[in-house]
């Protein structure tokens, strides 16, 4: 669609929306988080500043992660990273639940608050909390000189740039890759991770700008349009998810309730056999987001239990066989599994995105939304 060319377009680089421009953007984004950070010769990541060394890292006996909302599903998906690369345990909870809970923390324990602003006030005050209970007070932040980040011995900068939609796309998608090069930095203080495995690690990440530019190609995106108007007057959505990509799940349909108003609820796919296949009806649509690796047969599974009471499917993600169980479905290039969910997130931020833009909502400034929550 063409738009007219003002002072308000420029400063949208031409996008129609702040969020689109953002989504466009991942590719830079990641490639200004790498930047500087990459050791090919010793197959390890320089995370910036201070508190990351391996004196800092090698002894870290468990990681309890706070954030909210889209930070808090990277936290998700930073537990999978660091137990699974790193060989480190990780508790995470909701920042608003952790400060009340009366939590007890082990010692040498790392805490881990993940923020876009670095101002959101249930996280930091969780933050407190830990550090209060003896833990390392460290962040994953986009805001140089934030609160969150003043008050951290450690702080991983996600480099992603001012954000100026409320829905957190390319802050997200850097947050997801600040965990993995945390998850990687933390497996070679603590030994975990080789040399030689830390190079492979170091060579998928360069592999994933040209895949997520194939996510954002103009045919790829004008095929999520079309899916997007197909299902932008159904009664509800499901994102299923597994593994690494249950937290992509829960990020799709935020993404979507946000910005478009409709009910959408992530959940793992492995429970949906617990309660939630019972409101599969026609009028419903279901995302299963479904990449090459250990879950990808189980998810399946879930496109033919939805399709068989009669729901709608759109498969996402590596899996063909997925793709032809699905009546519809979005192609994601394959990847290490561990980065598959930053491939996977853009094409669920574009059907939020044009699901939206087609019921006419207020993408950038949605009702009773603020971009930070700096009150409780
Ligand atoms: C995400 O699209 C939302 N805007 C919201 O959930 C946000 O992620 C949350 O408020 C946390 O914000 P923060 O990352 O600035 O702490």
């Amino acid at each position: 669609r063409t738009i007219e060319w003002n002072a308000e377009s420029a400063e949208k680089g031409g996008y129609e929306h702040y969020m689109l421009k953002e989504i466009h953007e991942q590719p830079d984004v990641l490639a200004r988080t790498l930047e500087g950070r990459l050791r090919p010769d010793t197959g390890d990541v320089d995370l910036g500043g201070e508190g990351w060394e391996d004196s800092d890292l090698a002894n870290v006996e468990r990681v309890q992660v706070v954030a909210c909302g889209t930070a808090l599903h990277a936290g998700y998906i930073a537990r999978y990273m660091i137990e699974g690369l790193a060989g480190v345990p990780v508790d995470i909870d909701f920042a608003s639940e952790f400060r009340y809970r009366d939590p007890r923390l082990v010692k040498n324990t790392m805490a881990l608050a993940i923020s876009q602003s670095g101002e959101t006030a249930d996280t930091l005050a969780a933050l407190r909390l830990a550090r209060d209970l003896g833990a390392r007070p460290t962040s994953i932040c986009n805001v140089v000189g934030s609160t969150v980040m003043r008050e951290s011995s450690a702080t991983l900068l996600t480099e992603a740039g001012p954000e100026i939609g409320v829905a957190s796309t390319k802050a997200f998608v850097a947050q997801v890759v600040a965990a993995y090069l945390l998850a990687l930095r933390m497996g070679r203080a603590n030994g975990r991770i080789s040399r030689e495995q830390g190079r492979e690690m170091i060579e998928e990440l360069k592999r994933l700008r040209a895949r997520m530019e194939t996510v954002l190609a103009p045919e790829a995106v004008e095929h999520i349009r079309e899916l997007a108007d197909r299902h932008r007057n159904v009664k509800g959505f499901f994102f299923l998810g597994r593994g690494i990509n249950f937290p992509i799940a829960l990020e799709g349909a935020l993404k979507l309730k946000e910005i478009s108003y409709m009910h959408a609820e992530g959940y793992p796919a492995g429970e949906m056999k617990h309660g939630p296949i019972a409101l599969i009806e026609p009028d419903l649509t279901t995302v299963v987001v479904n990449s090459i690796g250990g879950v990808s047969e189980k998810s399946r599974s879930n496109i033919e239990q939805v399709k068989a009471r009669g729901g709608r499917v759109i498969a996402v993600g590596s899996d063909r066989q997925s793709h032809e169980i699905a009546e519809e479905a979005v192609v994601v290039p394959e990847s290490s599994e561990w980065l598959s969910p930053v491939l996977n997130v853009i094409p669920l931020q574009l059907l939020a995105y044009h699901i939206a833009d087609l019921r006419g909502c207020d993408i950038d400034k949605p009702r009773n939304l603020a971009k930070s929550v700096t009150v409780e």
